[in-house]
């Protein structure tokens, strides 16, 4: 197995007002490929800060994401909007679908989102197929013409998962996936990440709660703003 990320003295904390809360104080961590891990911390330690940083959603203060040996603060703006579309998916807790989409085109607009016009009328057809090809996975193929409103929060996740997976991303991140899901629902969800991991997704989740950590590989804890 390699090392498909890196994470090295990550500092990151936010101003307000007077104050400063220092949310991340030197964290380190290391992800082999192809594993599910799983990064518990109580709620407001800091877990979603991380998730951005290692998705190139924010920038820590001091430190540096390597990500297959390349340090992502290295990468020109170009090459780091790539890494965001292409590389990484990423699932959330109250799942981010537009409304205005329908399920199938919420999942295909990674790819829409990776080419100018021409490109995309040529790819077209091609991500129309992959993206009813995930959504047929996921259990969802009779939902595509359903608006996100439509569907139930256990739908609207799987909706999201297929979205995250449409560029093939070599890493999968979960920002507490199954936050706001009943337990049989989210049991599902845990369910499905489980079984892309056995094909190989590289998974790492964050989440406030030890039983669903448990469901991965390896189960790491975040506190005082390091992995403890
Ligand atoms: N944009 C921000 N501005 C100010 N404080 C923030 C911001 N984002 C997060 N925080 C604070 O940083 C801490 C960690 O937040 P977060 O990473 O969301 O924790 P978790 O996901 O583990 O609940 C919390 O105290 C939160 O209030
Ligand atoms: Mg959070």
């Amino acid at each position: 197995m390699s090392e498909i990320l890196r994470a090295s003295g990550l500092y990151k904390s936010y101003k307000m007002g007077q104050s400063k809360i220092e949310v991340l104080r030197g964290l380190n961590l290391s992800v082999q490929s192809g594993r599910f891990i799983a990064i518990v911390g109580a709620s407001g330690s800091g877990k979603s800060t991380l998730l951005h940083i290692l998705g190139a959603l924010d920038e820590p203060d001091a430190g540096s994401v390597e990500f297959e040996g390349k340090r992502l603060d290295k990468l020109g703006a170009g090459r780091l909007n790539q890494f965001r579309n292409k590389m990484v998916g990423f699932v959330f807790q109250f799942y981010h679908l537009l409304d205005e989409l329908n399920v199938l085109e919420n999942v295909m607009l990674p790819a829409m989102a990776q080419s100018g016009i021409v490109g995309w009328l040529k790819r077209r057809a091609g991500a129309r197929k992959h993206a009813k090809s995930l959504l047929e996975q996921l259990g969802l193929s009779d939902r595509i013409t359903h608006k996100p409103y439509q569907l139930s929060g256990g739908e609207r996740q799987r909706v999201a998962i297929a979205r995250a997976l449409m560029n093939k991303p070599r890493l999968l991140l979960a920002d507490e996936p199954t936050g706001n899901l009943d337990s049989e629902t989210g049991n599902g969800i845990l369910k499905i990440l489980e079984e892309l991991n056995g094909n190989g997704q590289t998974i790492v989740m964050v989440t406030h709660d030890e039983k669903n950590a448990h469901r991965a590989q390896r189960v790491i804890r975040l506190a005082d703003g390091k992995i403890v």
